[in-house]
C-alpha cells in the first residue's frame, strides 16, 4: 500500500494531538506545517525528523490530503486551497466562521470530487456512541430536555467567542443523539474579562420533531472543570461525563410522575428512586479513532461519518446564534406602568 501524506496545518495544541495519532498509524507520512518556526522546531524535538513548512502552499503538491488544526478564522481560506487542488481535506471544528465559507467549501469539495470531513471529535466517542444506544433503545422513556456543560477555566481564543469555540461539540452531540437539527436558538452571552468576545454562554435549542429543548452551558472563565451531557427522560436519566475514567455513563433509575391531588396544598409529583448502572465502555482515543476513519476515507473512497454538510449544519446553528445576540433582540417591552 502507498502511504498517504498528510499535511497537518497548526501545530498549537490540537494540532500537535493531530500529528502524534496520524504519526502512529501505518503508512501515513506527516507533514507538519506551522506559521511559527518555533512550533516547527518543537515538532521536530518531539518527533525526530518528521518533515515542516511554514506554509500549505509550499508543500501542497507534495500531499495527497490535509489536516486543518489552525484557528477558526483561517479554516476556509486553508480548506479552499487544498480542496481547490483536488486534496482530501479534514477541517477542525467549527468547519468554518461563516454559513457563506461553509456552503462554499462544500460545494467545492462536491465539484473537485474531494473528501471533505469535520473534526466533530465526539462524533467519534465510544462514550457518545453508548449514550446515543442508551437513547435509541427507549430505556429512557420519552426525552424530556438534554443539558450540557463544558466550562473550565479555558483556552481563549482571538478569533472567536465561548459559542463558536466550545458549543460545536455540545451542538453536534446532541443532533446526534437526537437524529435532527434544530430549529431554533435562544442565547445569553456576555464578555467578563478581554476586549472582544464573550467568554460565557448559555443556549436553549429547539429541536422540533422530538419536542425536545437542549440547554448548553459553555464557559472559559469557570473555576471547575466540567464536561457533562445529561438526558433527562420520562423513565430514567443519564449523565456521560467525559471526565471519569471508568464511569464516563451513568443511567440513574430516578424520576418524577405528575400527580392530580384532589388537596391544593399536595405536592404536584411523586418520587421515584432506584439503581444507577455504569455501562462497560470499551475506550478508544476519540481523535485516533476519528483520523483513522479519516485515512480510511481517502483509501476507499467512502464518505466519511462526519462529512462537510454536517460541519455546515452545525456552522448554521453557531451563526444563529450570533443573530440572537444582535442587540435589541430579546428585549422586553415595559408598559410605562414602572415609576
Ligand atoms: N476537536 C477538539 O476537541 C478540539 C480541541 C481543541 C481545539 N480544536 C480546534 O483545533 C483548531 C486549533 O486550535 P488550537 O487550540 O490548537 O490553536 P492554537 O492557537 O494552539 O494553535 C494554532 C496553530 O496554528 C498556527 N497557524 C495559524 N494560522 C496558520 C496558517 N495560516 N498556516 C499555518 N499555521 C497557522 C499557529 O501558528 C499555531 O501554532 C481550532 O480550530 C480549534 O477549534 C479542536
Amino acid at each position: 500500500m502507498t502511504a498517504q501524506r498528510v499535511g497537518v496545518v497548526g501545530y498549537g495544541y490540537w494540532g500537535s494531538k493531530h500529528v502524534r495519532v496520524l504519526n502512529g498509524l501505518p503508512d501515513v507520512e506527516v507533514i507538519v506545517i506551522d506559521a511559527d518556526p518555533t512550533r516547527l522546531v518543537e515538532a521536530q524535538r518531539v518527533h525526530g525528523p518528521v518533515r515542516v513548512a511554514t506554509s500549505l502552499d509550499d508543500c501542497l503538491d507534495d500531499l495527497d490530503a490535509v489536516v486543518v488544526a489552525a484557528p477558526p478564522g483561517a479554516h476556509a481560506a486553508l480548506a479552499t486551497t487544498a480542496l481547490d487542488a483536488g486534496k482530501g481535506v479534514l477541517v477542525e471544528k467549527p468547519l468554518a466562521t461563516s454559513v457563506a465559507d461553509a456552503e462554499a467549501m462544500v460545494e467545492l469539495a462536491r465539484t473537485r470530487g474531494a473528501c471533505l470531513m469535520v473534526g466533530h471529535t465526539f462524533e467519534y466517542n465510544p462514550a457518545v456512541w453508548k449514550l446515543k444506544e442508551i437513547v435509541d433503545s427507549g430505556e429512557l422513556g420519552r426525552i424530556l430536555y438534554i443539558d450540557t456543560a463544558r466550562l473550565d477555566l479555558g483556552r481563549y481564543q482571538n478569533d472567536c467567542n465561548v459559542i463558536w469555540d466550545l458549543a460545536p461539540h455540545d451542538i453536534s452531540i446532541v443532533s446526534y443523539l437526537l437524529d435532527e437539527m434544530p430549529d431554533e436558538t435562544a442565547v445569553w452571552a456576555r464578555r467578563h474579562v478581554g476586549r472582544e468576545h464573550a467568554d460565557v454562554a448559555y443556549l436553549r435549542m429547539n429541536f422540533p420533531r422530538r419536542g425536545v429543548s437542549a440547554y448548553v452551558h459553555v464557559s472559559w472563565l469557570d473555576p471547575c472543570k466540567v464536561r457533562r451531557v445529561t438526558v433527562v427522560g420520562e423513565r430514567k436519566m443519564a449523565v456521560y461525563n467525559d471526565l471519569s475514567d471508568n464511569e464516563r455513563v451513568r443511567i440513574y433509575d430516578i424520576g418524577v410522575d405528575a400527580l392530580e391531588p384532589d388537596d391544593v396544598h399536595a405536592r404536584p409529583v411523586s418520587y421515584r428512586n432506584g439503581d444507577i448502572v455504569s455501562p462497560y465502555i470499551q475506550f478508544a482515543e476519540p481523535l485516533l479513532v476519528q483520523d483513522t476513519h479519516f485515512v480510511e476515507s481517502l483509501r476507499t473512497g467512502r464518505r466519511p461519518a462526519t462529512p462537510g454538510e454536517r460541519g455546515l449544519d452545525v456552522v448554521r446553528v453557531l451563526a444563529s446564534t450570533d443573530d440572537a445576540l444582535l442587540p435589541g433582540s430579546g428585549r422586553i417591552e415595559t408598559m410605562g406602568t414602572a415609576s
